[in-house]
C-alpha cells in the first residue's frame, strides 16, 4: 500500500442521473420529458439525434426510462447502499419535469419538491453530500413542441426560473450544483442532449450553436442565482472529456485533433473563461453560423463557474481524413479507432493515462479545481453458481483510472473529488440497455423491462468500501 495522493476531504462517491435512474415517469405530478420519449430498439439512435420526431409514445415500444431501475421508489435503499460504501458525495440529477411538469409553469409542482427535499436529507443523514445537476439529458416535452425547446431565447427565462427554484428551496441541502451534464453533448446528440429536432433542409449547426448560446446564457444567469441565493454554493460546468490524439505525426492530423478538441472544449472555454474564445469567429464563419445575441450576453457570460467537471469514459483519436465511414462513436463523440488502447465490449477505449492527459490539459487551460463526475467500465455481469457477481475487469478499470486520478493530483492538478458512473446499474443513455452495466450493485432488470428490481452487491462494492475507507491509499 503505497501513500495515498488524494487530500484529506476529497470526496469520495457514485453518480446516477434522473432520467436513468428515477423511473416513476409520471408519478407525483411529473410531466413527460425527452428521455421519455426514446424506446429501446433501431429508433434510439435516430430519435436522440433529432432525425426522426417523436412527440407521442407509441404502444408497440419499449421505453427503458419509464420505470428504469425505480429509484423513485428505492432511494431509501439505495442510498443506504451507498453510505455502506462510505461515500462522502452522490452525484445525481433533478428531473426538470418533475418540478416544472411542462416547463412553463409560473409556480412549481410541491410534490416534485417534496420527492427531491427527501432524496438529499436522506443523504445527509448519512453524511453523503449531494452534488445536483440541474439539466441531465431532459428537457420538459412542452418546451419541445410549443417552443423548440434551446432554439428558442425563451428557454432562458424557464430555465433560471426553475433553477432558482432548485436553489432556494434546496438551500441547506445541496452546495454542490451542475447546470448542463456534458453541455457538448448536444452537438453529437442533439435531441437527447436539448431537445433539438430539425426541419427539412435547415442549417443544423446554426440551430445548434444558437441553442448552445441560449444554454450558456442560460447557465451564466443560474450560476449568478446560484451565489446571490447562496455564497456557499459552488457550480460547476461539465465536459464529456477525453482528449483527441492525433492519429500520426503529420502537422494535418495534429491540426485535425486539435480542432476536434476545440470543438468540446468550446463550451468550457465560454463557461470557465467567461467569453467566447477567439478561435469561434472563423469557426463559425465557416459553418455559416451566425449568432443572434442580446444586449448585454457578453456581461452574463462573465459569471464564470467555481469548478470544471467533467466525464472521463475513453480518450478520442483523429486524423486529417476522418470521416463518416472510418471512424465510431464511443460515448456519441466520433473517433478513429486506436490501436494502442484496448476495448471494452461496447468498443469504447480503455486508456487510463489519457485521464491524466486529460485532466492536465483541463486545469492547465482553466486553473479552477477539477472534479471527475463521471467514469466507469460498462460491461455485462454474470452471476456465478454462488450467486455472486465477480467484476474483476470492473475493478481493474476502476483501479487503473483512480491510479492516474492520483498521478494527476500529484502533478498538481487541485480534484475536488470522483463518482464513480451509475454506482448502482442503470440504464444506458446510448444504447438503452440495461445490460450494460457500471454499478458497484447489481439491478435485477433485463433490456426488455423484466425482473424484480432487486439490488445485489458485487465484488467491486467490497473493493470501493476499501478504496473510500483508505482514501485511495489501497487500490488493491
Ligand atoms: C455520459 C452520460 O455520456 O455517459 C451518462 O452523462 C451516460 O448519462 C454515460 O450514461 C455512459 O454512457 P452509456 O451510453 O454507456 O450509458
Amino acid at each position: 500500500m503505497s501513500d495515498s495522493p488524494f487530500p484529506q476531504g476529497f470526496l469520495w462517491g457514485g453518480a446516477l442521473a434522473a432520467n436513468q435512474s428515477e423511473g416513476g415517469y409520471l408519478e407525483g405530478g411529473k410531466g413527460l420529458t425527452t428521455v421519455d420519449m426514446l424506446p429501446h430498439g433501431e429508433h434510439r439512435m435516430p430519435v436522440k439525434l433529432g432525425l426522426e420526431k417523436r412527440f407521442t409514445l407509441r404502444d408497440d415500444e419499449f421505453y427503458p426510462s419509464h420505470q428504469a431501475i425505480d429509484f423513485y421508489h428505492h432511494y431509501k435503499e439505495d442510498i443506504a447502499l451507498m453510505a455502506e460504501m462510505g461515500f462522502t458525495v452522490f452525484r445525481t440529477s433533478i428531473a426538470w419535469s418533475r418540478l416544472y411538469p411542462q416547463g412553463d409553469e409560473q409556480t412549481p409542482n410541491e410534490q416534485g419538491i417534496a420527492f427531491y427535499r427527501d432524496v438529499f436529507r436522506e443523504c445527509r443523514k448519512h453524511g453523503i453530500e449531494p452534488l445536483v445537476t440541474l439539466c441531465h439529458f431532459d428537457v420538459p416535452m412542452h418546451l419541445v413542441t410549443e417552443y423548440g425547446s434551446w432554439r428558442n431565447r425563451r428557454m432562458v427565462e424557464f430555465f433560471t426560473r426553475y433553477a432558482r427554484t432548485c436553489f432556494e428551496a434546496f438551500d441547506g441541502l445541496v452546495k454542490y450544483w451542475l447546470t448542463f451534464n456534458e453541455i457538448n453533448i448536444l452537438l453529437a446528440s442533439p435531441f437527447s442532449g436539448a431537445g433539438l429536432v430539425f426541419e427539412e433542409g435547415e442549417n443544423r449547426d446554426q440551430v445548434k450553436y444558437q441553442a448552445t448560446h441560449h444554454e450558456l446564457i442560460a447557465s451564466a444567469l443560474a450560476t449568478r442565482i446560484a451565489h446571490q441565493v447562496n455564497s456557499e454554493n459552488q457550480v460547476g460546468c461539465m465536459l464529456a472529456g477525453g482528449n483527441f490524439y492525433p492519429w500520426s505525426c503529420k502537422p494535418e492530423d495534429v491540426w485535425a485533433a486539435l480542432e476536434k478538441d476545440r470543438e468540446n472544449l468550446f463550451f468550457i472555454d465560454v463557461q470557465a473563461r467567461g467569453a467566447y474564445p477567439s478561435y469561434s469567429a472563423r469557426v463559425f464563419r465557416e459553418k455559416g453560423v451566425s449568432i443572434v445575441m442580446e444586449p448585454g450576453d457578453t456581461e452574463i457570460l462573465k459569471n464564470t463557474v467555481d469548478f470544471v467537471s467533467f466525464s472521463y469514459y475513453a480518450s478520442r483519436c483523429a486524423s486529417a481524413e476522418m470521416n463518416e465511414h472510418n471512424s465510431s462513436a464511443a460515448n456519441v463523440v466520433k473517433s478513429l479507432s486506436n490501436p494502442h488502447v484496448q476495448r471494452s465490449d461496447w468498443g469504447w477505449g480503455i486508456d487510463p493515462l489519457g485521464l491524466r492527459i486529460t485532466m492536465n490539459m483541463m486545469y492547465d487551460r482553466y486553473q479552477k479545481p477539477l472534479f471527475l463526475v463521471e467514469n466507469g467500465l460498462g460491461a455485462k455481469d454474470e452471476f456465478n453458481e454462488n450467486g455472486e457477481i465477480k467484476d474483476d475487469y470492473r475493478i481493474s478499470y476502476l483501479r487503473d483510472h483512480i491510479r492516474a486520478m492520483g498521478e494527476a493530483i500529484e502533478d498538481g492538478i487541485p480534484v475536488m473529488g470522483y463518482t464513480s458512473w451509475g454506482c448502482i446499474d442503470l440504464v444506458a443513455a446510448s444504447t438503452g440497455e440495461m445490460s450494460k452495466r457500471y454499478g458497484f450493485v447489481y439491478v435485477d432488470r433485463d433490456d426488455q423491462g423484466n425482473g424484480t428490481l432487486a439490488r445485489t452487491r458485487k465484488k467491486s462494492f467490497w473493493w470501493y468500501k476499501k478504496v473510500i475507507a483508505s482514501n485511495g491509499r489501497d487500490l488493491d
